[in-house]
């Protein structure tokens, strides 16, 4: 099968990887000197780490339009005039409120300055709730980024879907576990088992009692299949060289 993610990028120099709670991830001094953000919910988070300063954020990559996503990207934007990466409707809306955008939608990719970003098929909803109001937020995503020769994987909010099978040669997955409103451990573990990433990382458990989960069991599972499993503390930091 031809890679789904062909090649881009270089060596590994700079680049980093800190894991913010929920499912914030943010990737710093990509090329050495680009930072972005997917899916950053920090005010309300209570996986937030306390007292931790993002540095100035170029792109912020929102998977869908739910608040635990999108969270404070208006302000972010705002303050650091960084650019939107999400699928059309929800940068539209994203627009109305300020932000600078660059819509694209499932399976479509893109070559950033940072690097290449391809938007994955997601099973979930996308509403943005605005006051009264839910405003269609198109289909949600996950994000397929290559930077400095390494594949990050982002699968956003999702239940277990075959289109996994397609995602191949990922160094790097943060992989939903929390059940409830995405995949829960076992069916997070088949995920993992379709996408056999290098390392993987749990995502979107333990926030609220709701999406309870235990990544202790997800680790030992997803060992016996080979990948690397990283139960990543909120705040905690990977060197990308290192993957
Ligand atoms: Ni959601
Ligand atoms: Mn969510």
């Amino acid at each position: 099968m031809k890679k789904y993610l062909s090649n881009y990028g270089g060596e590994v120099r700079k680049m980093k990887v800190t894991f913010l709670g929920h499912a914030a991830v943010l990737i710093t001094e990509i090329e050495g000197k680009y930072n972005i953000i997917i899916d950053p919910f920090l005010t309300g988070n209570p996986a937030y780490p306390k007292d931790f300063e993002l540095p100035k954020i170029d792109y912020v990559l929102v998977t869908h339009g739910h608040g635990d996503h999108v969270g404070d990207t208006v302000e972010i934007c705002q303050k650091n005039g960084a650019t939107v990466i999400a699928n059309f409707e929800l940068s539209d809306y994203l627009q109305k409120k300020g932000c600078k955008v660059h819509p694209m939608h499932v399976g479509g990719v893109y070559y950033f300055e940072f690097g290449k970003v391809k938007l994955t098929p997601a099973i979930h909803g996308s509403g943005i709730h605005d006051g009264e109001n839910v405003i269609y937020g198109g289909n949600p995503c996950g994000f397929l980024i290559k930077a400095e020769g390494k594949v990050l994987y982002h699968a956003g909010d999702t239940g277990l879907t075959k289109e996994m099978e397609l995602i191949k040669d990922v160094d790097l997955a943060f992989i939903p576990i929390g059940g409830n409103f995405v995949m829960d451990v076992d069916d997070a573990i088949t995920a993992v088992d379709m996408i056999t990433p290098k390392n993987v990382v749990p995502i979107h458990y333990n926030t609220w009692e709701i999406i309870k989960a235990d990544p202790e069991k997800f680790k030992v599972e997803v060992e016996k299949l080979g990948v690397n499993c990283l139960i990543m503390k909120p705040g905690e930091t990977i060197e990308c060289k290192e993957l």
